[in-house]
């Protein structure tokens, strides 16, 4: 009985990889495009108005400015001439044709997990699209940062190339998250906190950390500090839509990876993802009492926003700001909309985070968020309140917020 199912898992086996070398080339390539999709290739190879994949989008270093190259297939300014080999050598050992390092602005460090057959679906999807003939821009690094045999030393600190591997004592649906979020999705690249000299600290995985002034927050299964008290549920409809009621909502780079890339995966594989996301080692942190999503209560006060009553005389001007510009759509005491498109405020973990960047964000630049049910919108009001709130709102205990977190996010 079990040499007889187990011949038929072999022969189940067999048959699967045969059906993989017939693959025909439209299936070859929709499989690409869906695999450079929870890749997320495009976020970072596309500038705002430019062509898909035409590259040229800035990378701000510490080592100088960089500029993302062209990976579509133009022969001359793009990828065209590049054999399997060398595209497979590029997304697992961040090396480019010349052989030479690439910087790790370019998320090899998580893509080497990939497997070979995925790689060349994505290069079989890059190489099906219309060339775009646009030189890549010079990078701006001062010498010695410009010299890429530099980054030797880099990746032997934090470079190890290799291939995804399964855990055989977990579930194949765990195994599969596993690949979409450490391999594919590269959530780690802005969930995992850099040691000193800028790698994933391998001892912290998915403790957040802050990205180009946002907070990429903890996303691991500490029921305070990370999202270990969401359900599966809540997980797979914040990757699908960015939006999960009473928890959390998605703004700047979450944004664009639910936009780009998780909005377009399976229900099967946004499951796989939660599966594993619900497993990873939790990380605590002392300084966090209460989850991200608990803080303030419902009200019809402004007052209790955060849970925390505003003391001083700023109160009246705070509360005027907000009946002003957002209690139109947040509603008076901050509950959000009954059919909560607006979101509440309370019980939000923008809110309630322990650093107040997100929060300033948002309220600078708003949301914007393309999802499968239509647009998510709220404007931004950087330029309308501008230095008046900012004050006011610099002045409010209650928001932890300091004038000089404003300046610095605007890179004043
Ligand atoms: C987080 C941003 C980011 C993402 C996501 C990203 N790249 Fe890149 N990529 C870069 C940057 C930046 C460089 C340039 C690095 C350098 O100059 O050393 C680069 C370089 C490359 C190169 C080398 C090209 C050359 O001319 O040398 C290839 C090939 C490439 N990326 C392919 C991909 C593919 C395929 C994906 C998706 C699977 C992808 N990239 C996703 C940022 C990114
Ligand atoms: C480019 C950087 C970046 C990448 C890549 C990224 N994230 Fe995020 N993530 C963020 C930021 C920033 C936030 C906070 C967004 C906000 O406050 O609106 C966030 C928020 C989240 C949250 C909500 C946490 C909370 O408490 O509100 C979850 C869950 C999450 N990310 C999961 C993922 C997963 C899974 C991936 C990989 C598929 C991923 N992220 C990839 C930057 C990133
Ligand atoms: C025109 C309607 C509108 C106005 C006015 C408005 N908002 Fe919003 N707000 C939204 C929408 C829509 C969202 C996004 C919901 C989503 O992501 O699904 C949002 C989201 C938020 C979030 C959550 C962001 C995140 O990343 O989790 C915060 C915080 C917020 N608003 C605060 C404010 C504040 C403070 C004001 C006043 C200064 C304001 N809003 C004014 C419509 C509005």
């Amino acid at each position: 009985m079990k040499t007889l199912t187990l011949s038929l898992i072999a022969a189940a086996g067999l048959f699967s990889m045969a059906a993989h070398a017939d693959e025909s080339g439209t299936d070859l390539i929709k499989r690409g495009e869906y695999l450079t999709q929870a890749a997320d290739c495009v976020a970072c190879h596309t500038t705002k108005d430019g062509k898909p994949f035409a590259g040229g989008l800035a990378f701000k270093t510490p080592m100088g400015t960089l500029y993302s190259p062209n990976i579509t297939a133009d022969k001359e300014t793009g990828i065209g001439d590049w054999s399997d080999a060398d595209f497979l050598r590029a997304v697992h050992e961040g090396k480019n044709k010349e052989g030479q390092h690439l910087y790790p602005a370019f998320p090899y460090t998580s893509y080497t997990l990939l497997k070979d057959d995925d790689v060349k679906a994505i290069k079989a999807y890059l190489f099906s699209l219309l060339p775009v003939h646009q030189p890549n821009r010079e990078n701006e690094m001062p010498f010695p940062f410009n010299q890429r045999w530099g980054m030797w030393f880099w990746n032997l600190v934090n470079f190890d190339s290799k291939r995804f591997e399964p855990d055989t004592s977990q579930s194949a649906e765990w195994n599969q998250g596993k690949y979409l979020v450490d391999g594919l999705g590269h959530c780690g690249e802005c969930h995992t906190p850099r040691n000193i000299t800028m790698g994933m600290k391998d001892s912290k995985p998915y403790a957040g950390t802050e990205v180009d002034g946002w907070t990429a927050f903890n996303i691991s299964s500490d029921k305070k500090a990370g999202i270990g008290s969401w359900s599966k549920g809540d997980i797979v409809q914040y990757l699908r839509s960015g939006h999960v009621k009473g928890k959390a909502q998605a703004a700047g780079p979450m944004a664009e990876v639910i936009e780009n890339s998780t909005r377009h995966l399976t229900d099967a594989d946004l499951n796989a993802m939660a599966t594993y996301i619900q497993t990873l080692k939790p990380q605590a942190d002392s300084d966090v009492t209460k989850s991200r999503s608990d803080w303030g209560h419902e009200a019809t006060s402004v007052d209790n926003l955060r849970g925390v009553p505003f003391k001083d005389t700023q109160e009246t001007d705070g509360a005027r700001l907000f009946l002003g510009n957002c209690a139109s759509c947040h509603s008076f005491g901050g509950q959000g909309s009954q059919d909560g498109y607006y979101p509440s405020l309370m019980k939000n973990s923008v809110v309630g985070a322990k650093t107040s960047n997100n929060l300033i964000n948002v309220i600078l630049n708003g949301v914007s968020r393309k999802t499968n049910d239509g647009d998510v919108f709220m404007p931004g009001f950087a330029d309308t309140l501008s230095t008046y709130m900012l004050k006011e709102f610099g002045a409010q205990p209650a928001l932890n917020v300091k004038e000089s977190d404003v300046k610095d996010l605007r890179g004043e």
